[in-house]
């Protein structure tokens, strides 16, 4: 048996479904059982029967997977897999700003820690976001951890006042405007297909801005036959497979999440073997951190929005 047939067999045996982020190598999304954004794996997360949940991404993943199905075992293939941005932000100024706001709404990225969520009123992603703050009674927003993403909701609210935080995706931020000129002057008839937690600068060159999944939905849907793609290479394995008659080219070379890049079919198939460390949350975050995941869940439309930011720039 080769390994993606031991995979196959460890999971039967196992009771067990690969949940995988699209930013992770093709190979691992190759074996997979649910490939998609965090939003499609929140929800994956939240009503799967299996016993056990093999989450191939990066910590909070696994952690999000925990609280919405805490029944289940959840085991991560590379438990050191974490996201940088998931720790960049504070509770003393969150709660600095909540003692000068009455009606303040914290609106908290679902890349964060348990730790940071419970300090949230409500968690997104980038394919929910939009729909979800325009959603909230409340004036006053404070966007937490991505700046970026932040403020590019705000962009496409301007009826509400968006309060930001000091945090970033370093693998996104990095794309600067003259990243995005260099790969339209290379490849000028391509349209650009940008991931909100770029900076304003990179967006404003952008031809579509959306989540990853927004970003496939669009390569898809559109007449267009070339794309310039600005978002962690992981997707290209959809993007080609769902779309072989089209060329898509990476605004960067190495646009690449090193966290996400841990995961192999080795890891794989070892934690399906030996089972590995759970993830756990323990009960008093878990009550505390449930609430705002929850509550996105409700508030987000059962599917996806077939365009879930508009596509417009900032
Ligand atoms: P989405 O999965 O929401 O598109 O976010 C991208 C990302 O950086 C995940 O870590
Ligand atoms: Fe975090 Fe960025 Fe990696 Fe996503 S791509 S896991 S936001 S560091």
């Amino acid at each position: 048996m080769n390994i993606e047939e031991e995979i196959q067999a460890l999971k039967k045996k196992k009771n067990a479904v690969i949940l995988a982020h699209y930013y992770v190598p093709a190979e691992v999304q190759a074996v997979a059982d649910y490939v998609g954004d965090s939003f499609y794996l929140s929800k994956v997360a939240a009503k799967t029967d299996a016993d056990v949940l093999i989450l191939a991404g990066v910590s909070f993943m696994g952690e999000s997977a925990a609280l919405l199905n805490p029944s289940k075992t959840v085991l991560m293939p590379e438990p050191e897999a974490d996201c940088p941005m998931a720790h960049m932000a504070d509770a003393a100024k969150i709660q600095k700003l909540r003692d000068e706001y009455d009606d303040l709404a914290v609106v908290c990225y679902i890349n964060s820690t348990a730790a940071l969520k419970q300090h949230a009123d409500v968690c997104i992603t980038s394919a929910n976001a939009l729909e979800i703050v325009r959603k909230l009674p409340n004036q006053h927003i404070l966007f937490i951890p991505d700046e970026n993403l932040g403020r590019y909701i705000a962009s496409q609210l301007p009826e509400k006042h968006f309060l930001f935080n000091d945090g970033r995706c370093p693998v996104h931020a990095c794309v600067t405007k003259e990243i995005i000129q260099k790969a339209k002057k290379a490849h000028p008839n391509s349209l650009v297909l940008a991931h909100p937690e770029c900076t304003p600068q990179a967006l404003a060159l952008a031809d579509y801005i959306g989540s990853t999944s927004g970003i496939l939905r669009y390569a898809k849907e559109s007449s267009h036959d070339s794309f310039i793609i600005c978002t962690e290479d992981g997707v290209l394995y959809e993007l080609q497979k769902q779309n072989p008659e089209k060329t898509f080219y990476m605004a960067m070379e190495n646009f690449q999440c090193p966290d996400m890049k841990q995961i192999t079919l080795e890891k794989v198939q070892t934690v399906l073997k030996d089972g590995g460390q759970p993830v756990t949350v323990n009960p008093a975050l878990a009550k505390s951190s449930l609430p705002p995941l929850q509550r996105m869940l409700d508030l987000a439309a059962p599917d996806a929005p077939k365009n879930p930011q508009g596509g417009k720039r900032p």
